[in-house]
């Protein structure tokens, strides 16, 4: 597989570790890491129209109306920053946008390299969700056990604020894993019968995962 023109999709449950892995891969193979959940909190940060209307769902741990997340990364996958690549996180999370996706990449003319699946027990990713600590200005990720900032509340990487994401709370994990459960697990069959299905553990450490990763991948 070419590091230089990688397209790749990341599957998994919340909390799975897509996040962590898209930033590590984008900086070895400079490639975009187009995370929606990422470009949705953006949006509810500035306020802007699908910001107002993203907001309730992502705080109740739904999935954002359809409408709005096929359009947002058909722009995305579209614009010049995708051009040589790109890892793309957390979408598609049902059938409607599995199939929009497959409609988006024939006319673009983009061939997928590999749908990667972080295999993970629900049970394991709780720990993980309630410990997570995020940048507030950088967005950067940490957890308060398996990847602590060198000072507490303050983001290594740029000095912002760290806090914890309101979907983290323990009521709101719970729908979430509901809302994976039937409507994102059934994913898998669907790339596993479209070829080029990558599964690997992700209950290791993070190290760990990265290794399976670059390995399934063939980077070095
Ligand atoms: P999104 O932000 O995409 O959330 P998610 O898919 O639930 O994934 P997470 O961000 O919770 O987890 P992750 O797998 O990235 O794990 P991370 O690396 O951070 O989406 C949020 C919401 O936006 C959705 O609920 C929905 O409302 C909306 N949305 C997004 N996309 C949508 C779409 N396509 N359609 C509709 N709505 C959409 O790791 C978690 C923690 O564990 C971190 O603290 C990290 O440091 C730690 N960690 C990571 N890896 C390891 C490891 N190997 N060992 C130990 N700790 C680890």
């Amino acid at each position: 597989m070419s590091k230089e023109a990688l397209r790749v999709v990341f599957l998994g449950p919340p909390g799975s570790g897509k996040g962590t892995m898209g930033k590590i891969l984008a900086e070895k193979v400079t490639v975009p890491h187009i995370a929606v959940g990422d470009l949705l909190r953006e949006a509810v940060r500035a306020e802007s129209e699908l910001g107002k209307k993203a907001a309730e769902f992502i705080n109740a741990g739904k999935l954002v109306p359809d409408e709005l997340t096929i359009g947002l990364t058909r722009e995305k996958l579209s614009s010049g920053e995708c051009k040589h690549g790109f890892i793309l996180d957390g979408f598609p999370r049902n059938l409607v946008q599995a199939e929009a996706l497959e409609k988006t990449l024939v006319e673009l003319n983009i061939k997928l390299d590999a749908v990667v699946y972080f295999a993970i027990p629900l049970s394991l990713v709780v720990d993980r969700l309630t410990g997570r600590r995020s940048c507030k200005n950088c967005g950067a990720v940490y957890h308060i056990k398996n990847k602590p900032p060198k000072k507490e509340g303050v983001c290594d990487a740029c000095g912002g604020e760290l806090y914890q994401r309101k979907d983290d709370q323990k009521e709101v994990i719970e729908n979430r894993f509901k809302v994976y459960d039937e409507q994102t697990a059934p994913l898998v069959n669907f790339y596993v019968n479209k070829g080029k299905f990558l599964e690997i553990d992700a209950s290791l450490g993070i190290d760990a995962v990265f290794g399976r990763l670059a390995s399934v991948l063939g980077i070095n």
